[in-house]
């Protein structure tokens, strides 16, 4: 398959002034994924001079002590050429202590009075935070005024929005009283994937594959989201969130709604916004018997991973020794609509599995004759592979006739791998910042899909509370519980 593209090179991104205020300013996603990814932007000429970082935590700390941990931060986990590290920390202020604390907002609008014509910047306020603090932080915005002198203003809130649907509702009608609907922004950073978009433009963009897409030609769906990362020190958080709500309720639901929803009527945010909700509402209620047929959940015991030894989940910092915290997730989903109704949807996600591995596997139904072959030399399925992680490819199995005298079929692969294309291309969090500050809301959940998915999720969450027996063991560096319904599939 040929790699050549045409690229058209005159397309410039570059934003207009913006204040970017990080709350949760010295987390791990800041250190991590926030900061390393403005600096990329920045040394790649794609935001504004004028931009300005500012950035929230409860430490008391100096502006260089901050901006060392920014240093830090970027040098850790960048793209690599660090020449504008100098210039980008002077973009860079910290603001420290609680947010009822009076000195604050004055911390805030000391920086303010420092920038000329604050009317010509908008705002972007990004909790980089846990659900449960969101309130405060937007009721601190409200109060304090943040945002008046602003020609725009805008927020970033991470996932889990919200812990169930009851919680998404109620945050929803909180940051309504601030914001307005256009002016939020609930990030999914596996939207901001070029493979996971590329999903949508391989399906609506060629006329081949879309006939087929269906219950007809399409035996089943699997995805699977695999780390060989345990939580890290991420601990507290992981306690409270559990593979279902950190990973199951938003990222993989977003990957079956666009391997499964509808052509959009246009390409704009609603349109296809749309479609994803009409998947959720779509896909069959789970009972607690559903569930016990076709879910499992498991918890990483000790193991040994690319020749490391590591703990296993409850030994990890911050967690209760007898946890019953769910670390790897296998289920089926059904959608009951016209196009998918008997499909399975296989899903699976964990932490501390054999590899990393995020990929989205497509098995076409066999031809309805079998002309060729013999007993153990079967036609495969023609599968379509949409790799996520580590490689961004596409690749497609079809068989062939293996040379010689006998008519023997042989699967080989048709693939289109991102890495040949040799661009330098924008990593999820550089997109999604770049979309946000550019008022383009199609790759962040709309209100309404963000309470669909929880609708599904609810109930296996309860069913997994209330039987904690269920949750079953597996070595770390394994592929999962050894009787995940997974398993029993492949
Ligand atoms: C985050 C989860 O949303 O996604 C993490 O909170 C997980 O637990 C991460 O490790 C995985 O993202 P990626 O892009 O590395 O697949």
């Amino acid at each position: 398959m040929s790699n050549t593209v045409c690229i058209d090179e005159k397309i410039e991104i570059k934003t207009m002034p913006f204040i970017f205020v990080i709350f949760g300013g010295t987390g791990d996603l800041s250190k991590r994924k926030l900061i390393p990814a403005l600096y990329d932007l920045y040394r790649a000429d794609k935001i504004s001079e004028d931009a300005i970082i500012i950035a929230h935590g409860r430490r008391d700390l100096k502006r260089d002590e901050y901006q060392n941990i920014v240093k830090d931060s970027v040098l850790k986990n960048s793209k690599g050429d660090t020449s504008l590290l100098g210039d980008f920390i002077e973009k860079c202020h910290y603001v420290g202590g609680k947010l009822e604390e009076e000195g604050v907002v004055d911390s805030f609008n000391t920086i303010f009075s420092t920038i000329n014509d604050l009317a010509k910047y908008q705002i972007v306020f990004y909790l980089a935070t846990p659900p449960n603090v969101a309130t405060d932080i937007l009721n601190f915005i409200s109060k304090s005024k943040l945002c008046k002198d602003f020609r725009e203003k805008k927020i970033v809130m991470e996932k889990p929005f919200g812990i169930d649907s009851l919680s998404a509702n109620i945050l929803n009608k909180k940051v309504h009283k601030v914001f307005l609907e256009k002016e939020i922004y609930r990030i999914d950073h596996y939207l901001g994937k070029e493979t996971v978009q590329n999903i949508l433009f391989f399906r609506f963009g060629n006329s081949i594959f879309e006939p087929l897409w269906n219950r007809s030609f399409i035996e089943k769906v699997e995805i699977t989201a695999a780390e060989d990362i345990g939580i890290e020190h991420r601990g507290e958080f992981y306690e409270k969130s559990g593979v279902i709500k950190d990973i199951i309720q938003n990222h993989m639901m977003q990957l079956i709604a666009l391997v499964s929803m509808e052509a959009p009527a246009n390409f704009e945010a609603d349109s296809i916004r749309d479609e994803k909700v009409k998947v959720f509402r779509s896909i069959s209620n789970v009972d607690n018997d559903y569930i016990k047929e076709n879910m499992v959940i498991g918890q990483y015991e000790r193991g040994v991973i690319n020749n490391v030894e590591v703990v296993s989940y409850r030994e990890e910092k911050n967690v209760d020794k007898d946890s019953q915290t769910p670390t790897y997730f296998a289920g089926k989903f059904l959608i009951d609509n016209w196009r998918w109704a008997g499909v399975p949807f296989y899903v699976r996600a964990g932490k501390r599995l054999a590899k990393k591995q995020t990929e989205i596997i497509i098995t076409f139904r066999t031809p309805p004759l079998k002309l060729f072959g013999s007993a153990c030399r079967k036609i495969l399925s023609n599968k379509l592979i949409f790799s996520i992680q580590p490689e961004e490819k596409i690749a497609l199995s079809i068989n062939m006739k293996y040379p010689g005298v006998e008519n023997y079929p042989h699967p080989v692969n048709m693939d289109f791998n991102y890495s040949n294309l040799e661009l330098n291309k924008l990593s999820a969090y550089e997109r999604l910042i770049i979309d946000c500050i550019r008022g383009d809301l199609t790759l962040f959940a709309r209100q309404d899909e963000i309470e669909e998915m929880w609708e599904i999720i609810d109930p296996i969450i309860n069913y997994f509370n209330n039987s904690k027996s269920n949750i079953q063991k597996y070595k770390a560096g394994s592929w999962g519980p050894v009787n995940g319904v997974w398993l029993e599939n492949e």
